[in-house]
């Protein structure tokens, strides 16, 4: 699909919106009623039973270019004393460090508990945020670095769907004008035309195009959701931050919604980074996953690897309180790990791993040297000394050499690390094969 704007008439609208109708969400065209959408035809269904009923999960194309990448990026807030001079006294790291790569056409998914500082990258990216540190690269143009107006042109290209569809619209605007801003902000199409635009969009949703003069409380959940997604699609952005697209809806349209979502990437070809908590959801939407732990990714790597063989006990506590993944995950048993005590707080996160305040695996090294985001597969990385399949953590750390440290972390005299890849965003051709400790790929 072509990314120029002006492009966007040759697509058919019913080609979209028809699929929202094949599960029964579109929107009654019934001018009396059109908040009825059919919450009640899946009921009784699990996300992963609707959702395939209109679609098989999302592939990986592993030779598609990367549309983002993004390096190192850090976001400290800071924090402030009480009183009338309000000193910084600490900061929060939201996002510490975190590299990845999302495929042109592609969605990685971003998964972690409430406050590892999945939303702050997506807002980031969406450069809600200016970054404290690292580089976002997009179309040649670093989005970290970037002024408000020098931005601005480039905001068109990088869109975000929010979590809440009741509180994302404004109420006071009817959905012709929710819609229809952006193109007049950007001068996208000449006024005359805003409406037809509008009406197109509606439709490609699975909306009710002659429903634009209507307001957003006479509509359902999951119509608003839509009218949030015709929005984000008005500029034609070849990124989408969908950040929790779903989590307010009642489940059969969570897999409407996110059908939708995928007929939208196949037909405009742009990408998504899909925040979510909804491990099944994230499964069926994305090949690619990364697992964040306060501030910091600990796993990344395609679907069957993190859903079948995840390496880090952090993933595999995530993925053992999933019902349908839970036996592939923690080698076919079938209890869940339970996390013991809080998520420390990222104002002063733990020394050396983030997780070993929780981790059932820590030793005396993970207290001292923080674990690199290690490729040990030809789409997997982990962030673990002791990475390894449930069951099977080595005894001692596979770290050491990389790190030139002994099994206490203890620095050994004259040891040259040889790890060379902490911060590369994408995936070597060659990685680190935990069982021999040597180089393994091409
Ligand atoms: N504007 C801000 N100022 C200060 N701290 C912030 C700000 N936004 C987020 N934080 C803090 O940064 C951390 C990460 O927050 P974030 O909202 O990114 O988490 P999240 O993974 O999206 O969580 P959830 O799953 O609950 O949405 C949290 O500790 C949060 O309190
Ligand atoms: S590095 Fe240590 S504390 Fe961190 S996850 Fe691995 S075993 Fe647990
Ligand atoms: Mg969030």
């Amino acid at each position: 699909m072509t990314q120029d704007p002006n492009a966007r008439s040759e697509i058919e609208p019913t080609e979209v919106g028809a699929n929202a109708a094949e599960t029964g969400e579109r929107e009654l065209h019934d001018d009396h009623d059109v908040t009825a959408d059919h919450e009640v035809l899946h009921e009784g269904l699990d996300f992963a039973t609707v959702a395939g009923m209109g679609h098989v999960a999302s592939e990986l194309d592993p030779d598609a270019p990367p549309v983002l990448t993004i390096d190192n990026l850090k976001m400290y807030f800071p924090v402030k004393s009480a009183g009338v001079v309000r000193r910084t006294i600490g900061h929060v790291q939201a996002v510490d460090g975190i590299s990845f790569e999302v495929p042109k056409g592609g969605s990685l998914g971003l998964v972690g508990e409430s406050g590892c500082g999945k939303s702050t990258t997506g807002r980031l990216i969406t450069r809600l945020y200016k970054p404290t540190g690292g580089s976002m690269m997009f179309d040649g143009h670093d989005l970290a670095k970037l002024s408000s107006r020098e931005m601005k042109p480039l905001r068109r290209d990088v869109q975000m769907i929010f979590q809440d569809p009741y509180t994302s619209l404004n109420p006071r605007h009817t959905v012709g004008t929710i819609v229809g801003a952006p193109l007049e902000v950007h001068n996208i199409v000449p006024k005359n035309q805003v409406l037809k635009r509008v009406q197109e969009l509606l439709e490609v949703v699975g909306l009710n195009p002659e429903h634009y003069n209507r307001y957003p409380n006479e509509f359902s959940g999951g119509q608003r959701q839509r009218i949030g997604i015709a929005r984000a699609l008005t500029l034609n952005p070849k990124v989408l931050v969908a950040d929790e697209p779903v989590s307010a809806l009642d489940v059969s349209i969570q897999a409407q919604v996110v059908n939708l979502l995928q007929d939208i990437q196949n037909e405009f070809d742009v990408a998504f980074l899909f925040i979510a908590h909804d491990l099944a959801i994230v499964r069926h939407f994305c090949p690619e996953i990364a697992v964040m732990y306060l501030g910091k990714i600990v796993e990344i790597g395609d679907r069957e690897t993190i859903y079948g063989r995840p390496h880090h006990p952090y993933t595999q506590a995530l993925l053992s309180a999933v019902p349908d993944v839970k036996q592939a995950a923690i080698g076919g048993r079938r209890e869940r790990i339970r996390l013991e005590g809080d998520v420390p707080s990222p104002i002063n996160p733990p020394s050396g791993c983030r997780f070993r305040t929780r981790c059932q695996f820590a030793q005396e090294i993970c207290a001292k040297v923080e674990p690199p985001l290690l490729q040990i597969g030809s789409r997997h990385k982990v962030a673990c000394h002791f990475a390894g399949e449930l069951g099977a953590h080595p005894a001692t750390p596979v770290t050491t050499d990389l790190l030139g440290v002994d099994d206490q972390g203890t620095p050994v005299p004259g040891a040259t690390p040889t790890n060379t890849q902490l911060t590369i965003p994408g995936y070597e051709k060659t990685w680190y094969d935990l069982t021999t400790k040597q180089t393994a790929g091409a």
